[in-house]
């Protein structure tokens, strides 16, 4: 890891970037990491352009330019240890990983997620909420295994699904919460006070029976453990 006493963070993305920002502005506001280095597999994501005005290293990698999806991350692994991180954050990171590249980031490579995760994994989650007649939705910052959004989840936030909502308006509301969810993620495992085990998530050496839930009360530093 690099030396300092901030973690090294590499963040993935692939479009606009505005869970990298909040991370960005997390970050600049005192939080115990740093965000060395930022990776993109599409040229246009907006969220280069974010990394780029916050001084931090951007480097696209486009998956086309790959025979397979093993080459591309191996190479996207060789990228990301360039920058020694102590943790990858996907940020809208549009790929699924293969097994290896889940395996070498193992416990220290996670993901937001649309939904309130077990319900709704993968794609169009919004959509496929309000045609459920789900009553609520919202997003999860898990750490990531093996299976798709399948990983144990650390927290999550809820919003209520309204009557004439559209895919949009709740996308929106949803992404608003995203941005206090994953600073405040990345800020317990910078501390040293999340890791996983076993497929388990650990708060303060106390697996958690349930993902915490936002808004976290007014002392927050001190999540409900079920
Ligand atoms: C976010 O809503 C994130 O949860 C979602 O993509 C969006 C990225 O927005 N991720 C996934 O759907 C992963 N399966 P952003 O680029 O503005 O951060």
């Amino acid at each position: 890891m690099n030396s300092g006493t901030r973690l090294p963070v590499v963040v993935l993305i692939s479009g606009s970037g505005s869970n990298l920002q909040a991370l960005i502005d997390d970050a600049a506001a005192g939080a115990p990491y740093e965000i060395v280095g930022v990776i993109s597999n599409k040229a246009d994501a907006y969220g280069l352009t974010r990394a780029k005005q916050a001084g931090i290293p951007a480097r696209v990698l486009d998956h086309r330019d790959f025979a397979d999806r093993q080459s591309f991350d191996q190479a996207l692994m060789q990228l990301i240890d360039t920058f020694d991180p102590g943790l990858v954050v996907l940020a809208g990171f549009m790929r699924i990983l293969t097994p290896e590249f889940v395996r070498h980031y193992a416990g220290r490579l996670l993901n937001i997620h649309p939904s309130l995760l077990p319900r709704h994994q993968g794609l169009d989650t919004h959509r496929r909420a309000i045609e459920a007649g789900d009553r609520e939705h919202g997003a999860s910052v898990h750490f990531v295994t093996e299976e798709l959004d399948g990983g144990p989840v650390i927290v999550q936030s809820r919003v209520a699904i309204a009557d004439d909502d559209a895919p949009d308006s709740l996308a929106a509301r949803v992404l608003e919460t995203e941005h206090r969810l994953y600073p405040q993620a990345v800020r317990w495992f910078a501390e040293g006070r999340l890791r996983m085990e076993q497929d388990r998530v650990l708060l303060d050496g106390t697996p958690l029976q349930q993902p915490v839930e936002l808004p976290l009360p007014a002392d927050a530093q001190q999540p409900r453990l079920a």
